[in-house]
């Protein structure tokens, strides 16, 4: 090639050969992107493994005024074996005093008030409480035994929940959610 030649291979343009190969690569690219949705889609969980998504916790060392915080689909789950003082405190609420006067509680029908019983874990077992630790403002983390009602406190925006997890002072429009549980035996709490 002359230095005079000005075609435009000389100038570094791109020709017509580059072009093809160009659209090619971009064809390519679009074909890579098909084939990754079958991939993405073996991904899913099937049944199974969301039917595995429940975890069972030993509560057998909570003793009353004991809580633990465990951890259920990237959730903290709170679980705590109240005193009979704090049972007795949310027993005296009136119903008409609430905020939220359903009991959020996933093992009940949706219009299940909120009284401390239907909150619990039912008969024979009210001192335990099981919770999804998510503040129903905003949803950060709410402190245990902390807040005017002695029950959680979230910090985020001075939401105050009682002993039985009910909205009673703040921003928070709902009572801390009760996920689905059971006791499969007497100290082991099944959760999803
Ligand atoms: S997130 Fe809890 S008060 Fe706002």
């Amino acid at each position: 090639m002359s230095e005079h030649d000005t075609s435009s291979e000389a100038l570094g343009e791109p020709t017509r050969r580059d072009f093809l190969y160009l659209a090619t690569g971009m064809a390519g690219v679009v074909g890579a992107g098909a084939v990754a949705w079958p991939f993405i889609d073996q991904m899913r969980p099937d049944a199974s493994t969301l039917a595995l998504a429940s975890i069972e916790v030993d509560v057998s060392s909570l003793q009353p005024g004991m809580s633990l915080t465990a951890k259920w689909r990237g959730k903290p789950i709170f679980i705590r074996n109240r005193t009979e003082k704090e049972v007795e405190e949310a027993k005296a609420v009136k119903l008409d005093e609430l905020k939220d006067q359903v009991a959020r509680n996933a093992n009940l029908p949706a219009d299940a008030s909120a009284s401390d019983l239907d909150r619990s874990a039912g008969e024979g077992k009210e001192n335990w409480i099981v919770m999804i630790g998510s503040c129903t403002h905003l949803g950060c983390v709410p402190l245990g035994q902390a807040g005017d009602f002695g029950g959680w406190f979230c910090p985020c925006h001075g939401s105050h929940y009682d002993t039985a997890g009910r909205i009673r002072k703040g921003p928070a429009p709902e009572n801390l959610h009760v996920p689905t549980f059971s006791f499969v035996s007497d100290t082991v709490i099944k959760i999803g």
